[in-house]
């Protein structure tokens, strides 16, 4: 088998994505991944027939409950959950704000939360702001600045007995880490923690399971998985009901709906439910329940990612004017580099120009680059791999990125 070949049929895949036709090797993904026509069709269905607000007799309205309900238990099914526990929103960050707000509420002076340097600003802006709002102290988890890990040792000095929340993410869509979450939980959980995670890049590579993880919150955004945008956060339906959070009165008094702002977007929860469907039905040949043909999928969808990200990374790291940011065993198929004499600004430009499409900048990991003082150098260019690249395409790009030169 050569690099990437695996159960998944990628030229049957690739025949699902009508954005391929543009000819460019999109390697974009973490920040949003390519639409199949199945989930443009499902947005597209739901809006060619009539649907009205919730809580109506009429069909329109049954329409509009239909396709809530069915987003719901997708989402569930994505990550293990329960859909009576599955909060909708338009994105992560302001969902996490959501909860966050909420829990803050019940925070006092002297409480403590535990951020991460590796995670997303969505995951530590709104963590920071509240515990200065309700006098909370912060305390960083940092990342190994060499590797790129999250060593989860560290949060034996960082947890105590006044720890309300930890908030880490399943991996970083800067560099790829993907720190041991369920470590840090049980050490949390061990002090009496809540533990709040970021699945928001996780997720389109490895199957999630909120349970195994120990997340209490887990969020997820399914732009990142083929689906519209759209993010949930999925937790145990009794921890939601403990929550007092701000809602508006035309909200339900609910649970999950009163974590939900108003009135939802029901065309996108119909592209939200044929995403989850389209990660289940990579692996053709699978069967079983949705939970049970996203596994067998997922698992081929890691193993095909796992072999065409091994060789990208390898062949980069071996490129003298190349440096690749961090060397953490457990990543998702995404990597950060810098090319020498050059800002990532640049090497986007001229990746762009070679039809490779590659995010550059802080990548929204702030943090991240401040520890490694990369901020000041403009950050630094991602790849990131999906389900839908190929080995040749992999193989362009290495060619690409060696042929980069100061000009
Ligand atoms: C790891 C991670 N967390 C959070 C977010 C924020 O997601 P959203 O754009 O849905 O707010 C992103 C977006 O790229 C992300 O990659």
């Amino acid at each position: 088998m050569g690099p990437g070949e695996g159960r998944l049929d990628v030229a049957r895949v690739r025949g699902l994505f009508p954005g391929l036709s543009d000819g460019l090797v999109h390697a974009e993904g973490p920040a949003g991944a390519l639409l199949p026509e199945a989930v443009v069709l499902a947005v597209a269905q739901a809006m060619r027939v009539p649907v009205a607000e919730r809580g109506g007799v009429f069909p329109a309205s049954a329409r509009a409950e239909g396709l809530l309900a069915s987003a719901r238990t997708a989402v569930a099914d994505l990550v293990g959950g329960v859909s009576s526990g599955v909060v909708l929103g338009p994105d992560s960050s302001r969902l996490t704000w959501t909860l966050a707000r909420a829990l803050a509420r019940t925070w006092r002076p002297g409480d403590e939360v535990v951020v991460s340097r590796l995670d997303h600003d969505a995951n530590v802006r709104p963590w920071v702001e509240l515990a200065a709002g309700a006098g909370a102290v912060v305390h960083w988890a940092e990342v190994d600045i060499e590797t790129g890990e999250l060593p989860d040792w560290q949060y034996d000095q960082l947890l105590g007995p006044r720890t309300r929340l930890v908030a880490v993410t399943a991996a970083s869509s800067a560099i790829g880490t993907r720190p041991d979450v369920a470590a840090i939980a049980r050490r949390a959980h061990a002090a009496g923690a809540l533990v709040f995670v970021d699945g928001t890049h996780a997720a389109a590579h490895d199957l999630l399971d909120v349970r195994t993880l120990g997340a209490d919150f887990l969020a997820v955004a399914a732009d990142m998985w083929c689906g519209p945008h759209v993010a949930a956060v999925v937790a145990d339906p009794a921890l939601l009901a403990e929550l007092e959070p701000e809602r508006l009165a035309p909200v339900p008094d609910r649970v999950p709906d009163r974590f939900e702002s108003g009135g939802h977007a029901f065309e996108l929860l119909a592209g939200v439910s044929a995403a989850v469907e389209h990660l289940a039905a990579l692996d053709d040949l699978a069967t079983g329940t949705r939970r049970e043909r996203l596994r067998a999928s997922m698992a081929a969808v890691a193993a095909y990612e796992h072999g065409l990200f091994g060789w990208l990374d390898q062949a980069l790291r071996a490129m003298r004017h190349v440096q690749v940011i961090g060397s953490a065993p457990r990543t998702t198929p995404t990597l950060s580099f810098t090319v020498e004499g050059m800002r990532p600004r640049q090497v986007a430009h001229e990746l762009s120009r070679r039809g490779i499409c590659a995010w550059d900048g802080d990548l929204y990991a702030r943090e991240l680059f401040d520890a490694l003082g990369a901020n000041e150098e403009g950050g630094a260019v991602q790849l990131g791999l999906m389900h839908y690249n190929t080995a040749e395409e992999v193989g362009y790009l290495i060619d690409a990125v060696a042929a980069l030169r100061p000009r």
